[in-house]
């Protein structure tokens, strides 16, 4: 088959969201378009000294919002309001809080086409990506609404001593939420919404990208009954985050972005005087994906074209590099490189382009940095075409000698690629198990053994096998690393509310 027939950017997801639900696709496009059109563009002021800072898209630079960043004096305000509103919200019974958050996932739903209208404006993403993204909020909420009804139920404990001893789990106090840019929806909603579904206060600070998606999600927490004083918004730079990890209010925190911030919230988490206060982080991935001799190389193409490309690779799951079996590498590299040639790069409102661009014109001028770098050695296998204004970056293949030749992650859509040979599966596994930095794994094989076997090695926190690498369900494919990329517990999985509870057991002497 010609290459073209293989990438199939219209199938359904792993979430089985089809793009554009098609039977309702022109409804919904009308519904974004005027939702586009209705929208405000200006935050509303914070009691804040900084300037209005104006908030411009990855598509075209035009200026689509503006916000006030938080400085000294809204954070203590902020942090007050939420440090006082944590008792009467802990004593809010969890049935009471669940039912706001399964209210805000309605209300995710009815809005849809706002969110979607603001994801692609603001964070340059395509349909399917946006729809995929709404759907992911939603679920969330709605999953730890049901986590919180269960582990919030006081349970009584058999023990053999004949008292009476119970387990309760509550609010920790104040929870600081700081999230990415890459999924300003799912991910702040996410985190905020455990957060509070625990019985916690909230302060959420969004990426310095992506604020207008989150206050959006703000306010319609707030409609959906979260007290005004319970979820607080503080949007900023680093500058803002360190301020609230170091406030002495906070209780915890939850992070998701880059190794070298976590580290630092760790240190600062760390040398705060008083409580032990806990942090749950989540970071990248120098995710790989292993493909055999007997892979079936169509499926492989469409796998790693949506593992590495999807999402313009902005992704922490998304495929970084790519270990081709020696014997198939070749006219598997020319499949997948022919593939990459169909994807249309520009406009994500446009139905029929695949990548949209990349968050904003830093990202872009790294990117471009890097790939300077690979094509003076001579490491270029393919490169995309994509338009020169705008933040777009066209899909690259870039060529390695060996997996230890890629020194970190490169967030966009660069695809490394390196060979192995048949005998050194196990081998290559504990190599990329010893960099400990897989937060995502794929395996492409029809050889059984080899999937018991990348099991029991576990080199990474998500593994896929025979599909591609993104877009884990919420309940299903409970979602998240170790080591470099996080410290656990998983997002969206059944252990993860309990990292922002105390747990308290009561024994009584009957
Ligand atoms: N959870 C997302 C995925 O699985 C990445 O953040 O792709």
């Amino acid at each position: 088959r010609a290459p073209a027939d293989i990438y199939r950017p219209l199938r359904a997801n792993s979430k089985g969201v089809e793009f554009g639900e098609r039977a309702g696709l022109d409804a919904l496009l009308t519904e974004i378009e005027i939702a586009r059109k209705l929208r405000p563009t200006a935050l509303p002021s914070q009691p804040s000294h900084k300037e209005r800072r104006a908030c411009r898209s990855p598509i075209d630079g035009k200026e689509i919002g503006s916000v006030i960043d938080s400085d000294g004096k809204s954070i203590e305000a902020a942090m007050a309001a939420a440090q006082h509103s944590f008792d009467s919200w802990a004593a809010t019974s969890v049935v009471a809080r669940a039912w706001v958050l399964d209210r805000t996932a309605d209300l995710i739903e009815a809005r849809r086409a706002s969110f979607i209208a603001l994801l692609q404006e603001e964070a340059g993403k395509t349909l399917d990506d946006a729809l995929g993204e709404v759907r992911e909020a939603a679920d969330l909420c709605r999953y730890y609404a049901a986590q919180a009804r269960e582990l919030c139920t006081e349970t009584a404990l058999p023990g053999p001593t004949g008292e009476a001893s119970s387990l309760r789990r509550c609010g920790r106090g104040v929870f600081v939420c700081v999230s990415p840019w890459n999924f300003p929806l799912a991910i702040f909603i996410g985190q905020v919404a455990a957060a509070l579904a625990a019985g916690n206060s909230a302060i959420a600070k969004p990426a310095e990208q992506t604020p207008l998606v989150a206050f959006e999600a703000v306010s319609l927490l707030h409609e959906a009954g979260v007290p005004q004083d319970v979820l607080q918004f503080a949007p900023g730079g680093g500058d803002v985050g360190a301020a609230l990890v170091e406030h002495p209010c906070c209780a915890g925190v939850v992070f998701t972005g880059s190794l070298e911030v976590a580290k630092s919230i760790n240190r600062a988490l760390a040398q705060k005087p008083g409580a032990i206060v806990p942090l749950i982080a989540e970071t990248g991935g120098v995710n790989a994906m292993i493909v055999d001799s007997t892979a079936l190389p169509e499926t492989v193409a469409d796998d790693v074209l949506t593992s590495a490309f999807r999402s313009a690779g902005q992704r922490c799951s998304a495929l970084r590099v790519l270990c081709l079996q020696e014997e198939i590498a070749g006219g598997c590299t020319e499949l997948i490189a022919g593939a990459a040639a169909q994807l249309r790069i520009g406009d994500p409102r446009d139905l029929g382009v695949h990548l949209g661009p990349v968050i904003d014109a830093e990202a872009k001028e790294r990117l471009e940095a890097y790939l300077a770098g690979c094509a003076a050695r001579g490491r270029i296998i393919y490169a995309g075409e994509a338009p020169a204004a705008g933040c777009f970056v066209a899909p690259h293949i870039v060529r390695l000698d060996r997996l230890e030749d890629l020194k970190e992650e490169v967030f966009g859509p660069v695809l490394h690629v390196v060979r192995w040979r048949a005998e050194a599966f196990d081998a290559l596994v504990e190599a990329i198990a010893r960099r400990g930095s897989g937060l995502t794994m794929g395996l492409e094989t029809r050889i059984e053994r080899r999937r018991h076997a990348l099991g029991a090695m576990a080199p990474a926190g998500n593994i896929y096998v025979n599909r591609n690498m993104i877009g884990a369900a919420v309940g299903g494919q409970p979602f998240g690393g170790f080591g470099l990329s996080g410290t656990g517990p998983k997002a969206g999985g059944p252990d993860y509310l309990r990292r922002f509870m105390r747990e308290i057991t009561v024994t009584v002497n009957t």
